[in-house]
């Protein structure tokens, strides 16, 4: 079979200033209207609780683990990206559930929410440049180049909870589920039950380290489609011969974990663990003595022998707090150079106690409404995703 050239698409939006102008199309770049107080307001604190006091039961906010102190003071539960998918869809009392975390999320949220309950994201520029990197454009031509390599019938895709509605949608169009990190492992073999190859979007790192460590397939196995390249630079036989085509996209903040930060901790503290996350790369984790979720990474460290060193590759705000909640042990930063998720800390509590107020005085503000078609198929994708058996733990 030939392979049709296919016009290489350019990810959307790459250079939009965070916060400024406006893409709803996107996962970042969305103007925050509004009067927002400033940051060095003293009465924040008092304002937000008063706010969320006023609104009662009718507002419920969800804190995913990499928000900023100040705003998870006022989560009313905190958690994973699948923990909060499930909690979201657990409080149909509420009339508002404002999303401390990112719009993907926020998204996953209404999609799993009631029509009449509302999801709020108090900042729209708390995108994520992991899920901006898998554009629905890029991912249909990528379906039609399998289409040309005649694997397309045979593939399941697997879309990360870390991407768009619209890819979730195609997700559940094409017979697949979406996965958080807790379920990867759950989703990929699921897949291989239906089809003989997956598409794995949009982290290639969770997804080659889930099907090579999990799984026991080899590297041999995954390819990697480069939405930039014609054919997403692979020949009809290296798509035909995979087991799993990985999407070229990572995380940020992951992606600075290196092989070398390892060495380096476990040079400097003899002795110490080091426990990352599955958005970090495949070398990473396979020097790192447990993987896992931001749940999983909090269970380990909490169970951990007290006088226990712990280098923890994650995000930074999460680690901070794990290390404040564990004084009897020793947690430190797997990279020596700061990093925090940039748009995780797009919401500060100015944003909050903007939207909190906002709410309470009967303006809806920042809704993250996801259009009736796309919502419904992915629905279906993350209800496949919520039919499987339960997290793994986290392995050693
Ligand atoms: P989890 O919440 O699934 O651990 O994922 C981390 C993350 O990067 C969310 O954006
Ligand atoms: Fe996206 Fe990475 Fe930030 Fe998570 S930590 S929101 S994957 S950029």
């Amino acid at each position: 079979m030939g392979n049709t050239f296919i016009e290489p698409r350019p990810t959307p939006l790459a250079l939009l200033l965070l916060g400024h102008d406006s893409d709803p199309g996107s996962e970042r770049g969305v103007d925050c209207p509004g009067d927002l107080p400033a940051p060095s307001d003293p009465g924040l604190v008092e304002r937000a609780r008063a706010a969320k006091q006023a609104l009662g039961d009718r507002v419920y906010i969800l804190g995913h683990h990499y928000q900023r102190d100040e705003v998870i003071a006022f989560a009313d539960v905190t958690g994973d990206s699948f923990k909060l998918a499930q909690q979201a869809a657990a409080h149909p009392e509420a009339e508002y559930i404002v999303f401390a975390g990112v719009h993907f999320m926020a998204e996953s949220a209404d999609i799993l929410t009631a029509p009449d309950q509302m999801v709020i994201l108090p900042d729209l520029a708390a995108g994520c440049s992991m899920a901006d990197m898998a554009a629905i454009a890029q991912v249909e031509a990528c379906w039609s180049t399998l289409a040309e390599a005649g694997v397309a019938e045979t593939t399941i895709p697997i879309t990360y909870m870390n991407s768009t509605a619209a890819i979730k949608a195609f997700t559940g169009r094409h017979g697949g589920a979406v996965c958080t990190s807790s379920n990867a492992e759950q989703s990929l073999r699921w897949a291989f039950e239906r089809g003989e190859k997956v598409l794995f979007l949009p982290d290639q790192h969770l997804g080659r380290n889930t099907a090579v460590r999990e799984l026991g397939l080899s590297l041999d196995d995954c390819v990697v489609f480069n939405p930039h390249k014609p054919g997403g630079g692979l020949t009809p036989e290296q798509i035909r011969s995979a087991r799993v085509i990985l999407w070229k996209g990572h995380c940020s903040v992951h992606g600075r974990f290196t092989p070398e930060c390892v060495d380096e901790v476990r040079e400097r503290v003899p002795g110490i663990k080091v426990i990352v996350h599955p958005e970090c790369q495949y070398e990473v984790v396979e020097k790192a003595d447990a993987v896992g979720s931001t749940e999983k990474i909090i269970a380990t460290i909490t169970a951990a022998e007290p006088g226990s060193a712990w280098a923890v590759g994650t995000e930074l705000n999460l680690v901070k707090r794990l290390a404040l909640a564990n004084p009897d042990k020793q947690i430190v930063y797997l990279d020596r150079t700061v990093c925090y998720c940039a748009t995780m800390n797009r919401i500060d509590l100015p944003h909050l106690v903007w939207a909190l107020e906002s709410l309470a005085a009967g303006t809806v503000v920042n809704r993250i409404e996801v259009e009736a078609d796309t919502a419904h198929w992915a629905r279906v994708a993350l209800d496949r995703m919520l039919a499987l058996p339960g997290p793994v733990a986290a392995r050693d």
